[in-house]
């Protein structure tokens, strides 16, 4: 007979036992959903609510089960329907009478609450300890190209020259703001729903705050109902993943242009490349593609949440079931793709000739050349336009500007001078975009000191 089957004359049929268990994406909370019960039972022994004997039993119980599940000799079943009911039936079974008092004070709703807000408490720490690996590899491989010079682009076309030190620290400064979201979210979490009971709290002098600082939380959650039907933390965590996926893809797509023969900037390890069967030349960058095409199935987890949570009325719903196993899916992809992309990044190796070469390609000092007329008096204006002229003239004559020779420029405007060659250097060109947040080494190397400080206070607050 089920746990709650006293008002009912038969069993649920086979198929609705199928259709309403989630013990299998359940299974995975065990650990958290009995320290959570610990931490009831110990509070409602000190509240005087159970016996001394009732609670120590009740402990020792539930900290033998959880010691059976963590070596795997516990077979979770489908007809105890979800992780709650699994855990209190195998109590009883194991400890008789005391085990039927533990759920004394508390209901399902609010059990599964708390549980969710432990595991994405958790999960927000796994991840931030992987974005601050990945950002660790960054950080260093940034400290070795500050001289490395490559075009950065806008529409995919060279724009002007930046070095990769600038280009990866544009990716330290996206995966920051994650961690920020992540922190947000885990401060979210932080906050214990039970007490909330099935929605109206519950008639027992409950210590909330005791089970609050047991179970190390740092608040209370202030409304039952709320405390119930609140599902925000997982779309917190959910949309916080998307966008890390985003900002991975992102990079995935960079890479392997960067990677094609068409750039030729970079070379996979072949470790983390793969054949193709028939094309005995190929060495495809399939882990960025894949990590690239998972974004996809983080977006659906956020999309379908959001429209499960939408048109609820308050306060629990059996639809909020669907929560797990969308949360734990985006969770597994986001950390799955965060560990195998920093461990692909870091055996990356550089061209850094080619990257030079392209950085001296498709006119990226024409904007430093307009600059030197506008130092020389001219108005940007007009400077901008003389040296479009000169683009123009170095296309059909096949030259770079930095080919052209003083009579060619002086055809253009009477203020050029020798001085214009150094003016359109890749030297200058970087070197001399030195304020802050910009590509020359020294800015990029405060950009690198004020983000390993902001790295550092993440590490001290969430990584052990
Ligand atoms: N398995 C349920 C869930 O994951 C737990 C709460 C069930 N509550 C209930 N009244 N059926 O949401």
């Amino acid at each position: 007979m089920k746990l709650w089957g006293g008002r009912f004359s038969k069993d649920p049929d086979q198929m609705v036992l199928e259709f309403d268990e989630c013990i299998e994406i359940g299974n995975r909370m065990y650990e958290q959903d009995i320290l959570g019960s610990i931490a009831h039972a110990t509070m409602l022994g000190a509240q005087g609510i159970l016996s001394q004997a009732d609670t120590k039993a009740i402990v020792d119980g539930l900290n033998g089960i959880l010691e059976d599940a963590r070596n795997g000799k516990i077979t979770w079943s489908v007809d105890a329907e979800d992780i709650h009911m699994n855990v209190e039936t195998l109590l009883i079974e194991r400890i008789g009478e005391a085990g039927k008092r533990l759920h004394t004070g508390r209901s399902r709703n609010d059990q599964v609450a708390l549980d969710n807000h432990m595991i994405v408490m958790d999960a927000c720490r796994e991840i931030i300890s992987l974005l601050t690996a990945l950002n660790t590899v960054l950080l260093d491989t940034a400290a070795d190209h500050l001289d490395t010079a490559m075009p950065g682009y806008t529409h995919l076309q060279h724009a002007q020259p930046i070095t990769l030190a600038h280009h990866l620290m544009a990716y330290v400064e996206m995966f920051l703001r994650d961690l920020r979201h992540f922190e947000f979210t885990y401060e979210q979490a932080d906050e214990m729903p039970l007490g909330s009971g099935a929605l109206a709290g519950t008639t027992y002098p409950l210590d909330r705050e005791k089970v609050a600082s047991l179970l190390g939380f740092s608040r209370i959650t202030m409304n039952s109902l709320d405390g119930v039907s609140n599902r925000d933390y997982f779309i917190d965590f959910i949309s916080a993943a998307s966008l890390t996926m985003m900002h991975l893809s992102r990079f995935c797509e960079e890479l392997i242009l960067w990677c094609s023969s068409e750039f030729a900037f970079i070379e996979m390890d072949d470790a983390f490349a793969t054949g193709s069967s028939i094309m005995p030349q190929k060495k495809n960058p399939d882990v960025a593609e894949l990590i690239r095409g998972k974004s996809g199935r983080v977006y659906g987890a956020l999309v379908g949440l959001l429209t499960t949570m939408k048109g609820l009325p308050l306060s629990y719903n059996k639809d909020m079931q669907e929560d797990k196993e969308l949360f734990y899916d985006a969770s597994d992809t986001l950390q799955h793709c965060l560990a195998v992309f920093t461990a692909m990044f870091a055996k990356v190796t550089y061209n850094k000739a080619r990257m030079a070469e392209a950085a001296m390609d498709g006119f990226t000092n024409a904007t430093d050349c307009a600059d030197y007329l506008v130092k020389k008096g001219v108005t940007f204006r007009d400077a901008h336009r003389i040296s479009g002229e000169l683009v123009a003239y170095c296309i059909k004559h096949g030259k770079i500007l930095s080919d052209l020779s003083l009579d060619e420029y002086r055809a253009y405007s009477p203020v050029f001078d020798l001085d214009i060659y150094d003016a359109i250097s890749l030297e200058t060109c970087i070197g001399k975009r030195n304020i802050p947040g910009a590509p020359a080494p020294e800015a990029v190397q405060a950009s690198i000191n004020s983000a390993r400080a902001r790295l550092e206070a993440f590490k001290a607050k969430f990584v052990q």
